[in-house]
């Protein structure tokens, strides 16, 4: 067997994303919005919504198939699929039904539920793993389907989501690619963002009440997750670049999560990085929460545009609130 050091590598990435597109011109029809306030506020222009009949796993194991088949890894060789989502099919958990889709029979698969922080929580969770030489081959899924939950009659929000879904496979490499990292939670300011749930007083016997009720639509203080973002993703990133013993410019791309291009374009000032290097589709997605960064380092890796060795400084944040920060180089 072939002996592998205890770094990783991103070898290989894959997206999907619902058929159907609503453009803001179509939102202004449900709610009392226009496409010059969704695009000016947020750069946003359309979104991807699933129908009824797609499931979040089907999506999930699109991206998956991409990442593998880039990577030319088998599906049976892969040791472990998480899977980074806020909006599972099943509460159980939907990462087992993903691992039986692609194959990967092998694989112990499990979600894990960090919003939109949910990909980077992810790849360290990965990483952590494979530095332990518990794993060589880890399947990294990004997916959510939040016009699941989006109110739409509410024009402070519907405007901003969007489903999708990226995937990153993860190897054991001789050369560490993951450089440095940081994660954080506040759960003091829990709630600013939440898709919460709302239990109901059911009594089944005397003296035995139970909550049973129902997860409510995405209520989110929107002025005050801006600020949060703006504030915090530039410490984050700063303090993974210190970890890598890098300078900022020395990264060749900033992929940020795409909530909102003001929220890209204040990040990206705050840390001097000019905007040929900021990665950004959210024009066309929309905000996909745990699916925006590999979705969006997908097309840029499929366009030929971040090329093997390049590095990449990451941050993803929201509910919990959680955020985090990674900077990694795509390839071996
Ligand atoms: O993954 C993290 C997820 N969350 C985020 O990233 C959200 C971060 N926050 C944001 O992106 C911005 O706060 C929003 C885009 C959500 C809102 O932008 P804003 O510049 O903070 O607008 P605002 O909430 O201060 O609202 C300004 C005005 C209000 O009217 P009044 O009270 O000034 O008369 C709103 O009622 O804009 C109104 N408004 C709208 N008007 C047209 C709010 N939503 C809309 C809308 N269309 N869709």
């Amino acid at each position: 067997m072939q002996q592998l050091g205890l770094g990783i590598a991103i070898t290989g990435s894959g997206s999907a994303v619902p058929p159907t597109a609503l453009s803001n011109e179509q939102l202004s029809q449900i709610v009392e919005t226009s496409d010059e306030w969704i695009a000016s506020r947020t750069g946003i222009r359309e979104r991807h919504v699933g129908s009824p009949e797609l499931s979040l796993a089907d999506l999930a194991a699109q991206a998956g198939e991409a990442a593998l088949s880039m990577a030319a890894l088998p599906a049976a060789e892969v040791d472990l699929i998480i899977l980074a989502t806020s909006t599972a099919d099943d509460l159980f958990g939907s990462a087992a039904l993903i691992q039986a889709k692609l194959g990967a029979s092998r694989a112990v698969a499990f979600d894990l539920t960090a919003a939109c922080s949910g990909f980077l929580f992810g790849l360290v969770t990965a990483a952590q793993f494979i530095r332990a030489g518990t794993y060589q081959n880890v399947l990294l899924i990004g997916a959510d389907m939040l016009s699941r939950w989006t109110d739409w009659s509410d024009r402070r929000t519907c405007i901003l989501f969007g489903d999708g879904a990226g995937a990153v496979l993860i190897q054991a490499n001789e050369r560490d690619c993951l450089l440095g990292f940081e994660l954080r939670s506040d759960g003091t300011q829990n709630n600013c963002l939440n898709l919460a749930y709302q239990p109901q007083a059911k009594s089944v016997l005397e003296g035995v009440d139970l909550g049973q009720g129902n997860y409510q639509f995405i209520t989110m203080n929107g002025q005050e997750v801006y600020r949060f973002a703006v504030r915090q993703v530039p410490e984050v990133i700063e303090k993974s670049l210190y970890r890598a013993k890098l300078t900022i410019d020395q990264i060749d791309w900033l992929l940020l999560h795409q909530a909102n291009q003001r929220i890209l374009d204040a990040v990206s000032q705050r840390l001097n990085v000019p905007p040929e290097k900021v990665i950004s589709n959210l024009a066309h997605y929309g905000n996909t929460s745990a699916a925006s960064i590999p979705l969006a380092l997908d097309e840029e890796v499929r366009q030929g545009r971040v090329k093997p060795g390049d590095i990449i400084a990451s941050s993803g944040f929201g509910a919990g609130l959680t955020w985090g920060a990674a900077i990694f180089r795509w390839g071996r």
